[in-house]
Protein backbone atom coordinates (compact mmCIF):
# COMPACT_ATOMS: atom_id res chain seq x y z
CA UNK A 1 0.00 0.00 0.00
CA UNK A 2 0.91 3.09 -0.95
CA UNK A 3 1.61 4.84 2.69
CA UNK A 4 1.73 8.37 1.43
CA UNK A 5 -1.03 8.27 -0.75
CA UNK A 6 -3.21 6.25 2.26
CA UNK A 7 -2.12 9.24 5.28
CA UNK A 8 -3.59 11.94 2.10
CA UNK A 9 -6.93 9.94 2.03
CA UNK A 10 -7.31 10.07 5.47
CA UNK A 11 -6.81 13.92 5.68
CA UNK A 12 -8.88 14.48 3.11
CA UNK A 13 -11.62 12.76 5.00
CA UNK A 14 -11.96 14.92 8.00
CA UNK A 15 -12.13 18.55 5.98
CA UNK A 16 -14.94 21.03 7.01
CA UNK A 17 -16.37 20.06 3.68
CA UNK A 18 -16.51 16.45 4.26
CA UNK A 19 -18.17 16.67 7.92
CA UNK A 20 -20.48 19.28 7.06
CA UNK A 21 -21.75 16.62 4.20
CA UNK A 22 -21.29 13.63 6.55
CA UNK A 23 -23.95 15.90 9.42
CA UNK A 24 -26.52 16.81 6.75
CA UNK A 25 -26.43 13.04 5.85
CA UNK A 26 -27.02 11.68 9.58
CA UNK A 27 -29.66 14.65 10.31
CA UNK A 28 -31.40 14.17 6.86
CA UNK A 29 -31.00 11.10 5.13
CA UNK A 30 -29.23 10.03 2.20
CA UNK A 31 -29.35 12.92 -0.36
CA UNK A 32 -29.12 13.44 -4.32
CA UNK A 33 -26.21 13.49 -6.16
CA UNK A 34 -26.84 16.92 -7.19
CA UNK A 35 -26.43 18.07 -4.13
CA UNK A 36 -23.72 16.24 -2.94
CA UNK A 37 -22.18 17.65 -6.60
CA UNK A 38 -23.40 21.25 -5.43
CA UNK A 39 -21.29 20.67 -1.71
CA UNK A 40 -17.99 19.39 -3.36
CA UNK A 41 -17.94 22.31 -6.43
CA UNK A 42 -19.76 25.09 -4.68
CA UNK A 43 -20.38 24.96 -1.08
CA UNK A 44 -19.68 29.14 -0.66
CA UNK A 45 -16.53 28.54 1.54
CA UNK A 46 -15.07 25.29 0.39
CA UNK A 47 -16.26 23.98 -2.97
CA UNK A 48 -13.46 23.03 -5.28
CA UNK A 49 -14.69 26.17 -7.64
CA UNK A 50 -15.99 28.63 -5.23
CA UNK A 51 -13.21 28.55 -2.56
CA UNK A 52 -10.49 28.79 -5.91
CA UNK A 53 -8.50 26.16 -5.21
CA UNK A 54 -9.65 24.25 -8.92
CA UNK A 55 -6.69 24.18 -11.44
CA UNK A 56 -6.84 24.39 -14.96
CA UNK A 57 -3.73 23.31 -16.91
CA UNK A 58 -0.40 21.30 -16.77
CA UNK A 59 0.35 22.05 -13.53
CA UNK A 60 -3.63 21.82 -12.58
CA UNK A 61 -5.95 19.06 -12.01
CA UNK A 62 -7.19 18.84 -16.18
CA UNK A 63 -6.87 20.61 -19.15
CA UNK A 64 -9.52 22.23 -21.04
CA UNK A 65 -9.53 24.12 -24.71
CA UNK A 66 -8.43 27.42 -22.87
CA UNK A 67 -5.82 26.09 -20.73
CA UNK A 68 -4.33 24.87 -24.51
CA UNK A 69 -3.46 28.12 -25.31
CA UNK A 70 -4.53 31.61 -26.91
CA UNK A 71 -5.59 29.75 -30.51
CA UNK A 72 -8.97 28.57 -29.16
CA UNK A 73 -10.17 32.20 -28.15
CA UNK A 74 -8.68 33.90 -30.91
CA UNK A 75 -10.64 31.60 -33.46
CA UNK A 76 -13.94 31.81 -31.35
CA UNK A 77 -12.77 35.68 -31.47
CA UNK A 78 -13.21 35.77 -35.40
CA UNK A 79 -16.40 33.69 -35.28
CA UNK A 80 -18.03 36.33 -32.78
CA UNK A 81 -16.99 38.89 -35.30
CA UNK A 82 -19.11 37.36 -38.04
CA UNK A 83 -21.97 37.30 -35.80
CA UNK A 84 -21.53 40.94 -35.08
CA UNK A 85 -21.25 41.77 -38.88
CA UNK A 86 -24.42 39.69 -39.08
CA UNK A 87 -26.27 41.65 -36.40
CA UNK A 88 -25.63 44.65 -38.73
CA UNK A 89 -22.21 46.00 -36.75
CA UNK A 90 -23.83 46.80 -33.92
CA UNK A 91 -21.77 49.25 -30.93
CA UNK A 92 -23.40 47.78 -27.95
CA UNK A 93 -22.63 44.23 -28.87
CA UNK A 94 -21.95 41.82 -25.58
CA UNK A 95 -20.07 39.07 -25.28
CA UNK A 96 -21.57 37.30 -21.74
CA UNK A 97 -18.85 34.57 -21.00
CA UNK A 98 -20.00 32.06 -17.93
CA UNK A 99 -17.79 29.47 -16.35
CA UNK A 100 -14.87 32.18 -17.16
CA UNK A 101 -12.50 30.38 -14.27
CA UNK A 102 -9.45 32.93 -14.41
CA UNK A 103 -10.31 34.78 -17.24
CA UNK A 104 -7.73 33.61 -19.70
CA UNK A 105 -10.41 33.10 -22.70
CA UNK A 106 -11.45 36.57 -22.43
CA UNK A 107 -8.09 37.69 -22.95
CA UNK A 108 -7.05 35.82 -25.45
CA UNK A 109 -10.58 36.90 -27.12
CA UNK A 110 -9.27 40.92 -26.42
CA UNK A 111 -6.14 40.59 -27.13
CA UNK A 112 -6.89 38.99 -30.69
CA UNK A 113 -9.95 41.25 -31.04
CA UNK A 114 -7.58 44.71 -30.15
CA UNK A 115 -5.06 43.62 -32.55
CA UNK A 116 -6.64 42.09 -35.62
CA UNK A 117 -10.02 43.23 -35.65
CA UNK A 118 -10.26 46.80 -34.37
CA UNK A 119 -13.46 47.80 -35.65
CA UNK A 120 -15.47 44.77 -33.73
CA UNK A 121 -13.07 45.26 -30.61
CA UNK A 122 -14.23 49.15 -30.36
CA UNK A 123 -18.01 48.54 -30.77
CA UNK A 124 -18.20 45.36 -27.74
CA UNK A 125 -18.16 44.71 -24.11
CA UNK A 126 -17.36 41.78 -22.18
CA UNK A 127 -19.62 40.78 -19.67
CA UNK A 128 -18.61 38.01 -17.16
CA UNK A 129 -21.06 36.12 -15.26
CA UNK A 130 -19.17 35.30 -12.17
CA UNK A 131 -20.77 34.25 -9.02
CA UNK A 132 -17.76 33.21 -7.13
CA UNK A 133 -16.18 36.58 -5.82
CA UNK A 134 -12.65 35.15 -5.42
CA UNK A 135 -12.50 33.82 -9.32
CA UNK A 136 -14.19 37.26 -10.23
CA UNK A 137 -10.95 38.58 -8.33
CA UNK A 138 -8.58 36.39 -10.30
CA UNK A 139 -10.80 37.81 -13.26
CA UNK A 140 -9.88 41.55 -12.94
CA UNK A 141 -6.26 40.36 -12.49
CA UNK A 142 -6.43 38.65 -15.84
CA UNK A 143 -8.17 41.39 -17.19
CA UNK A 144 -6.72 44.57 -16.03
CA UNK A 145 -5.22 45.87 -19.11
CA UNK A 146 -8.62 45.91 -20.57
CA UNK A 147 -10.01 48.45 -18.28
CA UNK A 148 -13.87 49.09 -18.35
CA UNK A 149 -14.12 47.16 -21.34
CA UNK A 150 -15.22 44.26 -18.95
CA UNK A 151 -18.22 44.25 -16.28
CA UNK A 152 -18.74 41.67 -14.01
CA UNK A 153 -22.43 40.42 -12.79
CA UNK A 154 -22.97 37.32 -10.59
CA UNK A 155 -26.62 36.74 -12.17
CA UNK A 156 -27.59 37.74 -16.12
CA UNK A 157 -29.39 40.76 -17.59
CA UNK A 158 -30.49 41.19 -20.72
CA UNK A 159 -27.93 41.72 -23.50
CA UNK A 160 -27.90 41.75 -27.24
CA UNK A 161 -24.92 39.43 -28.73
CA UNK A 162 -23.14 36.28 -28.06
CA UNK A 163 -23.77 33.98 -24.97
CA UNK A 164 -20.69 32.16 -24.36
CA UNK A 165 -19.43 28.66 -22.72
CA UNK A 166 -16.78 26.35 -22.41
CA UNK A 167 -17.28 23.06 -20.42
CA UNK A 168 -20.22 24.93 -17.79
CA UNK A 169 -22.72 22.59 -18.43
CA UNK A 170 -20.70 19.91 -17.71
CA UNK A 171 -19.89 21.05 -14.31
CA UNK A 172 -23.76 21.80 -13.73
CA UNK A 173 -24.52 19.48 -10.62
CA UNK A 174 -27.02 16.60 -11.76
CA UNK A 175 -28.93 13.88 -10.24
CA UNK A 176 -28.22 9.51 -11.05
CA UNK A 177 -30.72 8.44 -11.96
CA UNK A 178 -31.55 5.29 -14.44
CA UNK A 179 -34.50 2.76 -14.87
CA UNK A 180 -36.97 4.05 -12.21
CA UNK A 181 -34.26 4.09 -9.68
CA UNK A 182 -31.74 7.04 -8.04
CA UNK A 183 -29.01 6.43 -6.35
CA UNK A 184 -28.61 8.77 -3.42
CA UNK A 185 -25.36 9.22 -1.25
CA UNK A 186 -25.97 7.81 1.80
CA UNK A 187 -23.47 6.71 5.15
CA UNK A 188 -21.82 3.61 6.69
CA UNK A 189 -19.93 4.53 9.71
CA UNK A 190 -18.31 7.68 8.36
CA UNK A 191 -17.86 6.13 4.74
CA UNK A 192 -19.76 7.71 2.04
CA UNK A 193 -22.09 5.25 -0.15
CA UNK A 194 -25.00 5.04 -2.52
CA UNK A 195 -27.98 4.08 -1.30
CA UNK A 196 -30.62 3.54 -4.38
CA UNK A 197 -34.38 4.26 -4.27
CA UNK A 198 -37.02 4.29 -6.42
CA UNK A 199 -38.34 7.71 -8.30
CA UNK A 200 -40.73 8.92 -10.19
CA UNK A 201 -39.58 9.82 -14.05
CA UNK A 202 -37.65 13.05 -13.70
CA UNK A 203 -35.58 15.21 -15.04
CA UNK A 204 -31.64 14.36 -13.95
CA UNK A 205 -30.09 17.49 -15.30
CA UNK A 206 -31.92 20.21 -13.93
CA UNK A 207 -29.31 22.47 -13.57
CA UNK A 208 -28.31 22.60 -16.63
CA UNK A 209 -31.30 22.41 -18.74
CA UNK A 210 -32.47 25.41 -16.29
CA UNK A 211 -29.73 27.56 -17.24
CA UNK A 212 -31.22 27.37 -20.83
CA UNK A 213 -34.15 29.76 -19.22
CA UNK A 214 -32.19 31.65 -17.47
CA UNK A 215 -30.25 32.54 -20.91
CA UNK A 216 -32.73 33.17 -23.38
CA UNK A 217 -35.01 35.29 -20.86
CA UNK A 218 -32.15 37.71 -21.07
CA UNK A 219 -31.01 36.93 -24.28
CA UNK A 220 -32.70 39.75 -26.45
CA UNK A 221 -30.99 39.29 -29.86
CA UNK A 222 -28.37 36.95 -30.95
CA UNK A 223 -26.37 33.59 -30.07
CA UNK A 224 -25.86 31.02 -27.59
CA UNK A 225 -22.28 29.07 -28.64
CA UNK A 226 -21.71 26.12 -25.90
CA UNK A 227 -18.50 23.81 -26.04
CA UNK A 228 -18.76 20.67 -24.16
CA UNK A 229 -18.45 16.89 -24.16
CA UNK A 230 -21.56 14.39 -24.57
CA UNK A 231 -23.75 13.12 -26.72
CA UNK A 232 -26.80 13.70 -28.48
CA UNK A 233 -29.33 11.32 -27.42
CA UNK A 234 -30.02 7.10 -28.38
CA UNK A 235 -26.15 7.05 -27.41
CA UNK A 236 -26.26 9.01 -24.25
CA UNK A 237 -23.77 7.56 -21.60
CA UNK A 238 -24.29 9.11 -17.92
CA UNK A 239 -20.84 8.68 -17.06
CA UNK A 240 -19.72 10.83 -14.09
CA UNK A 241 -15.70 11.84 -14.41
CA UNK A 242 -13.78 12.62 -11.25
CA UNK A 243 -10.23 14.11 -11.86
CA UNK A 244 -7.55 15.46 -9.90
CA UNK A 245 -3.94 16.08 -10.80
CA UNK A 246 -4.60 14.74 -14.27
CA UNK A 247 -5.76 11.55 -13.31
CA UNK A 248 -9.44 9.88 -13.04
CA UNK A 249 -10.33 8.64 -9.85
CA UNK A 250 -12.46 6.02 -9.23
CA UNK A 251 -15.08 7.44 -7.14
CA UNK A 252 -16.48 11.28 -6.48
CA UNK A 253 -16.26 10.25 -2.68
CA UNK A 254 -12.36 10.61 -3.35
CA UNK A 255 -10.43 13.74 -2.83
CA UNK A 256 -14.05 15.77 -2.38
CA UNK A 257 -13.60 19.49 -2.24
CA UNK A 258 -10.09 18.62 -4.47
CA UNK A 259 -11.17 17.48 -7.38
CA UNK A 260 -13.93 18.14 -10.33
CA UNK A 261 -16.64 16.27 -11.05
CA UNK A 262 -18.67 16.63 -14.20
CA UNK A 263 -21.00 14.74 -16.47
CA UNK A 264 -21.48 14.56 -19.89
CA UNK A 265 -23.92 17.19 -21.48
CA UNK A 266 -27.49 15.43 -22.57
CA UNK A 267 -27.72 17.56 -25.84
CA UNK A 268 -30.93 16.74 -26.81
CA UNK A 269 -32.60 17.93 -23.85
CA UNK A 270 -30.74 21.27 -23.82
CA UNK A 271 -32.02 21.34 -27.70
CA UNK A 272 -35.71 20.47 -26.61
CA UNK A 273 -35.81 23.30 -23.55
CA UNK A 274 -34.18 26.10 -26.12
CA UNK A 275 -36.82 25.45 -28.52
CA UNK A 276 -39.14 25.69 -25.85
CA UNK A 277 -37.70 29.11 -24.83
CA UNK A 278 -38.04 29.94 -28.51
CA UNK A 279 -34.46 29.59 -29.37
CA UNK A 280 -33.37 27.93 -33.03
CA UNK A 281 -30.31 25.34 -33.38
CA UNK A 282 -27.76 27.51 -35.63
CA UNK A 283 -26.00 24.69 -35.95
CA UNK A 284 -24.32 21.29 -34.06
CA UNK A 285 -21.03 19.60 -34.83
CA UNK A 286 -17.63 18.25 -33.57
CA UNK A 287 -15.00 20.84 -32.22
CA UNK A 288 -13.02 19.76 -35.09
CA UNK A 289 -15.62 20.61 -37.69
CA UNK A 290 -16.39 24.33 -35.68
CA UNK A 291 -12.50 25.28 -35.91
CA UNK A 292 -11.79 23.71 -39.23
CA UNK A 293 -15.13 26.01 -40.46
CA UNK A 294 -13.74 28.95 -38.82
CA UNK A 295 -10.19 28.62 -40.38
CA UNK A 296 -11.12 27.31 -43.55
CA UNK A 297 -13.54 30.77 -43.86
CA UNK A 298 -11.17 33.58 -42.52
CA UNK A 299 -8.13 32.13 -45.14
CA UNK A 300 -10.89 32.38 -48.09
CA UNK A 301 -12.50 35.66 -46.71
CA UNK A 302 -11.56 38.85 -48.42
CA UNK A 303 -9.35 39.97 -45.51
CA UNK A 304 -7.67 37.12 -46.91
CA UNK A 305 -5.27 37.13 -43.24
CA UNK A 306 -4.86 33.71 -41.87
CA UNK A 307 -5.68 33.32 -38.25
CA UNK A 308 -3.07 30.82 -37.65
CA UNK A 309 0.09 32.51 -36.06
CA UNK A 310 3.44 31.04 -38.39
CA UNK A 311 4.69 29.23 -34.87
CA UNK A 312 5.64 25.36 -33.66
CA UNK A 313 3.14 26.44 -30.52
CA UNK A 314 0.32 27.37 -32.62
CA UNK A 315 0.69 24.40 -34.79
CA UNK A 316 0.99 22.43 -31.43
CA UNK A 317 -2.08 24.33 -30.24
CA UNK A 318 -4.06 23.44 -33.73
CA UNK A 319 -3.33 19.99 -33.42
CA UNK A 320 -4.19 19.40 -29.73
CA UNK A 321 -7.72 21.20 -30.51
CA UNK A 322 -8.26 19.70 -33.91
CA UNK A 323 -6.95 16.00 -33.40
CA UNK A 324 -9.68 13.92 -33.24
CA UNK A 325 -7.83 11.60 -30.68
CA UNK A 326 -7.34 14.72 -28.63
CA UNK A 327 -9.86 17.32 -28.22
CA UNK A 328 -11.46 17.44 -31.44
CA UNK A 329 -13.92 14.91 -31.58
CA UNK A 330 -14.51 14.84 -27.58
CA UNK A 331 -16.09 17.95 -27.56
CA UNK A 332 -19.08 19.20 -29.55
CA UNK A 333 -20.45 22.28 -30.29
CA UNK A 334 -23.76 24.03 -30.35
CA UNK A 335 -24.83 27.48 -31.64
CA UNK A 336 -28.61 28.88 -30.47
CA UNK A 337 -30.31 31.91 -32.10
CA UNK A 338 -32.76 34.19 -30.96
CA UNK A 339 -34.44 37.00 -32.85
CA UNK A 340 -31.82 36.35 -35.77
CA UNK A 341 -33.00 35.76 -39.23
CA UNK A 342 -32.49 31.60 -40.26
CA UNK A 343 -29.08 31.83 -42.04
CA UNK A 344 -29.15 31.70 -45.92
CA UNK A 345 -25.22 30.32 -45.28
CA UNK A 346 -24.48 28.62 -41.74
CA UNK A 347 -22.04 30.47 -39.43
CA UNK A 348 -18.19 30.04 -40.01
CA UNK A 349 -18.09 27.31 -37.32
CA UNK A 350 -20.61 25.15 -39.08
CA UNK A 351 -19.48 25.28 -42.58
CA UNK A 352 -18.85 21.68 -42.84
CA UNK A 353 -21.45 20.41 -40.04
CA UNK A 354 -24.07 17.92 -40.93
CA UNK A 355 -27.54 18.06 -39.82
CA UNK A 356 -28.37 18.01 -36.03
CA UNK A 357 -29.06 14.54 -35.38
CA UNK A 358 -26.22 13.09 -38.02
CA UNK A 359 -23.40 11.69 -36.98
CA UNK A 360 -19.64 11.32 -37.89
C1 LIG B 1 -14.83 22.99 -16.14
S1 LIG B 1 -14.66 24.67 -15.63
C2 LIG B 1 -14.34 25.43 -17.20
C3 LIG B 1 -13.57 26.72 -17.07
C4 LIG B 1 -13.25 27.45 -18.38
N1 LIG B 1 -14.44 27.76 -19.14
C5 LIG B 1 -12.30 26.67 -19.26
O1 LIG B 1 -12.73 26.17 -20.28
O2 LIG B 1 -11.11 26.56 -18.91
C6 LIG B 1 -16.31 25.08 -15.24
C7 LIG B 1 -16.50 26.49 -14.72
O3 LIG B 1 -17.90 26.78 -14.67
C8 LIG B 1 -18.15 27.56 -13.51
N2 LIG B 1 -19.57 27.53 -13.20
C9 LIG B 1 -20.34 26.49 -12.84
N3 LIG B 1 -21.62 26.86 -12.66
C10 LIG B 1 -21.66 28.19 -12.95
C11 LIG B 1 -22.71 29.16 -12.98
N4 LIG B 1 -23.96 28.84 -12.70
N5 LIG B 1 -22.39 30.42 -13.34
C12 LIG B 1 -21.12 30.77 -13.66
N6 LIG B 1 -20.09 29.89 -13.64
C13 LIG B 1 -20.36 28.62 -13.29
C14 LIG B 1 -17.23 26.95 -12.48
O4 LIG B 1 -17.03 27.81 -11.39
C15 LIG B 1 -15.98 26.74 -13.32
O5 LIG B 1 -15.19 27.90 -13.31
Amino acid sequence: MDVDRCAFDVLQLNTPLVELIRETIRSQGPQSFAWFMQQALYHPEHGYYSSGRCAIGRKGDYFTNVSVGPLFGQLLAAQFSEIWERLGKMNDFVIVEQGAHDGQFARDVLEFTQKRLSEFFDALRYRILEPFPILQERQRQTLEAFGDKIDWRSSPEPFTGVHFSNELLDAMPVRLISDGTEKLVGLDGDNFVFVERPVDKTMFNQAAVESIDEIAANLQRGYVIAFDYGFLDEEFERTVQVRARHRNLDSPFEQIGDADITMSVHWRSIVERAQANGLRVAGFTDQHHFLTGIISQSESGDRGQSLLADSVKAKRELQTLLHPEMLGRAFQVLALAKNVCPETKPLAGFKFARQLGQSG
